[in-house]
């Protein structure tokens, strides 16, 4: 999620109240419906490599989408799946269990903010996804992250470049731009204003950065209830901050699975990566 899910840059943040079951629904839903991302970053993460990397940090791994993706692309790799929520942390072992992965998917609950855990040690890829906007100092947890890497390993840090589209522009009839409208007020309230890390990774000691934008556009029957888990986010976020046409028809949409069915079959969205080599000076620093 972040997915994300969305952002911002705060410790004092929305995701504090966050509840860790209705979360860790929403990145598996999103993993579902818009996961075709992890399949494209994991394999131009490989690209980067002359032999697949066999030891991989997942920061902030939520229930463990990219984890599992990581797993699938680098057959051989062990992953180390770091999380602030023994919630989260669960859902990893679970699907690792389940997956036949015990033996290569391993957890430690930590606290980025608080410390670097000791387990995440030279390594040769660090991922963070929808994650880095969470914590409150990302300068410090990018440069412990860059000093967990061994020499030429390799950092991303993916982000929502937006929040996901499901409505039509026209909906509701009444007063078309309902989504745009949610969209505003939740950017009023720093949704997904995270930075570009660019800069910051860059600060972390790093060579070589690179950018590339994933999207998405799907068409499917699982897009209602993820749209439907991302409005009632919204609407608990929203409380008081919409007009009562748009309260109504928001309502409509959230307690009425066949009108959401009906109106929220698509989903639009975007994700950027940036891919960061541990440079030679960090090695000298270490
Ligand atoms: C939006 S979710 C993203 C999860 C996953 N990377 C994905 O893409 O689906 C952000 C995750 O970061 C974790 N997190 C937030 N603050 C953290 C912190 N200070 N230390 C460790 N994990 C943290 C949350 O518990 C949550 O699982």
């Amino acid at each position: 999620m972040s997915h994300h899910i969305a952002a911002e840059h705060s410790p004092a943040s929305h995701h504090e109240h966050e509840n860790p079951a209705a979360l860790a629904d929403l990145l598996e839903r999103d993993a579902a419906v818009a996961g075709g991302y992890l399949d494209d970053a994991s394999a131009w993460i490989g690209t980067h490599f002359d032999s697949d990397p066999e030891q991989i940090v997942d920061l902030g791994a939520g229930t463990g989408v990219g984890t599992f993706a990581l797993a699938q692309r680098f057959p051989t790799a062990s992953i180390l799946a770091v999380d602030a929520s023994r919630t989260m942390l669960n859902h990893v072992t679970d699907g690792a269990a389940a997956a036949g992965l015990e033996q290569r998917v391993r957890t430690v609950e930590c606290d980025l903010n608080a410390s670097w855990p000791d387990a995440a040690a030279d390594a040769d890829l660090v991922w963070a996804s929808s994650s880095l906007h969470e914590l409150s100092d990302p300068d410090r947890v990018l440069r412990d992250a860059f000093a967990a890497l061994r020499r030429g390993g390799v950092f991303v840090a993916v982000e929502m470049d937006v929040l996901p589209s499901f409505l039509p522009a026209e909906f509701p009839p009444e007063a078309p731009g309902l989504e745009q409208r949610l969209h505003a007020e939740l950017t009023a309230l720093g949704w997904n204003a995270h930075h570009d890390w660019a800069s910051t990774i860059a600060a972390a000691g790093c060579t070589s950065l690179e950018r590339r934008q994933f999207t998405t556009q799907a068409t499917s029957p699982t897009v209602a209830p993820y749209a439907g888990a991302w409005l009632a986010k919204m609407r608990g976020a929203l409380v008081d901050r919409l007009d009562a046409v748009d309260q109504t028809a928001l309502n409509a949409l959230i307690d009425d699975d066949a009108e959401l069915a009906r109106i929220a079959t698509t989903i639009r969205g975007s994700r950027t990566a940036l891919l960061a080599r541990r440079s030679a000076a960090a090695d000298q620093q270490n």
